[in-house]
C-alpha cells in the first residue's frame, strides 16, 4: 500500500482572509461544505482574531455555525489568544492552530508583540486546551525570509519550532509566508529543524509567490515531511505580509502526489470542479 500524505485545506481560512471585498458568509459556508465532500481529513475553516485586524474572518462564529460536519474532517480555526480560544470552544471546534514566526518584524506586525511575548501570550491557551484535550497546531511564520526583516536564520526558525512543539503542540506547521523560499532555503532550514522536531511533527505550509512551492514540498518530502497545507485553487495571502500571493494550490499538491505515488485519499476530479468556485470567490472576479 501506498504511503499517506495529508493535505490540510487552508482556503476558507488563508486562502480568503486577505481579499477586499467581503465574501459573504453563506459562500464561506459553501465552500467548506463543497470541500468536506472532496476527501479531504483536514479544514481549516476560519479564524477567531481580531476582526479590526482581519475584518474579513469577522464571521468566524457564524461559519462554524453554518457548516454541515463531515464525521470524517477534522474541522481546525485559528487562535491567536485566549479570548479566540474561548471562541473556539464555543462553536465546538475540533482542532485550534496558534501562529508564532521566527522572524520579530512579522512578529509585530501580524500579532503585535515580540516573538518572546507572543510564546508567553500561547503558554495559558495552550494549559486550558491541554486540560481540554483540544489538540493544537503551532504555526512558525517566516521560516526562510521575512517580509520586514529579510533572511532569517534556521536556528532561530528551530528554536520557536522545538519551544511550541514542548509546550505541547502536536505538529509545526513551517510557513514560507512569503513564498520567497528556494529548494536550498527550504533544505537548509529543515535540517535545523529536523534536529529538534520530528519529521512526522513537521508540516509545510508554502505559499507560491514566486512559483517554487511545489519543488519545496520535494525536497520536504524528501526529507521526510508528509504534512502540507494549500489551498484550493491556490487562493489566499496575508494581511500583515505584503507581497504574500496565494498558497500553493491544492488541486496541484494532489497531483503531485499522485505522480510521486503518495496516497492522499483526494478526489481529483472534484477538486478540479471545487478550484474554479474558489477562484470565483476572488475580488477580482467575484
Ligand atoms: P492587540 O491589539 O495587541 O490585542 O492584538 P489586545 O489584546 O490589546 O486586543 C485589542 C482588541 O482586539 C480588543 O478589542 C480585544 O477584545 C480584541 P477592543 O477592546 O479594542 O474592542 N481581541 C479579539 N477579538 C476577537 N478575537 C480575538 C481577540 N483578541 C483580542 N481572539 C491580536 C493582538 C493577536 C488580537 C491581533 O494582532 C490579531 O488578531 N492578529 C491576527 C492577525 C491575523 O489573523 N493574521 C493572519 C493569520 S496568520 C497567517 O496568515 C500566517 C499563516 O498562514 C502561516 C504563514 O503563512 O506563515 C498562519
Ligand atoms: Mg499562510
Amino acid at each position: 500500500m501506498s504511503e499517506f500524505v495529508t493535505i490540510f485545506e487552508m482556503g476558507p481560512r488563508d486562502g480568503l482572509q486577505n481579499e477586499k471585498r467581503f465574501v459573504p458568509t453563506e459562500d464561506k459556508i459553501a465552500l467548506v461544505d463543497r470541500l468536506s465532500e472532496c476527501g479531504f481529513r483536514k479544514i481549516e475553516v476560519t479564524s477567531f482574531v481580531s476582526p479590526k485586524w482581519v475584518p474579513q474572518m469577522a464571521d468566524a462564529q457564524e461559519v462554524m455555525e453554518g457548516i454541515h460536519r463531515h464525521p470524517a474532517v477534522v474541522y481546525s480555526v485559528l487562535t491567536p489568544n485566549v479570548k479566540g480560544y474561548t471562541a473556539a470552544l464555543k462553536v465546538s471546534a475540533d482542532e485550534v492552530a496558534i501562529f508564532g514566526s521566527a522572524s520579530e518584524g512579522f512578529s509585530n506586525k501580524n500579532i503585535n508583540c515580540s516573538v518572546a511575548e507572543s510564546i508567553e501570550r500561547f503558554k495559558p491557551l495552550l494549559e486550558k486546551a491541554r486540560y481540554d484535550e483540544m489538540p493544537v497546531r503551532g504555526y512558525v511564520s517566516c521560516v526562510t525570509d521575512c517580509p520586514y526583516d529579510g533572511p532569517t536564520p534556521p536556528e532561530k526558525v528551530a528554536e520557536v519550532a522545538k519551544i511550541l512543539y514542548e509546550l505541547g503542540c502536536y505538529e509545526i506547521s513551517l510557513g514560507d509566508t512569503i513564498g520567497a523560499a528556494t529548494p536550498e532555503t527550504i533544505g537548509r532550514m529543515l535540517d535545523a529543524v529536523l534536529a529538534v522536531v520530528p519529521a512526522e511533527k513537521v508540516a509545510g505550509h508554502y505559499h507560491d509567490t514566486k512559483g517554487r512551492a511545489l519543488e519545496n514540498i520535494e525536497v520536504s518530502l524528501d526529507k521526510g515531511l508528509r504534512t502540507f497545507d494549500s489551498t484550493i485553487g491556490g487562493l489566499g495571502g496575508c494581511p500583515y505580509a505584503p507581497g504574500a500571493k496565494g498558497n500553493v494550490a491544492t488541486e496541484a499538491v494532489a497531483e503531485l502526489m499522485q505522480r510521486r505515488g503518495f496516497e492522499t485519499g483526494l478526489r481529483l476530479e472534484k477538486l478540479a470542479e471545487l478550484a474554479e468556485f474558489a477562484k470565483s470567490l476572488r475580488s477580482d472576479t467575484a
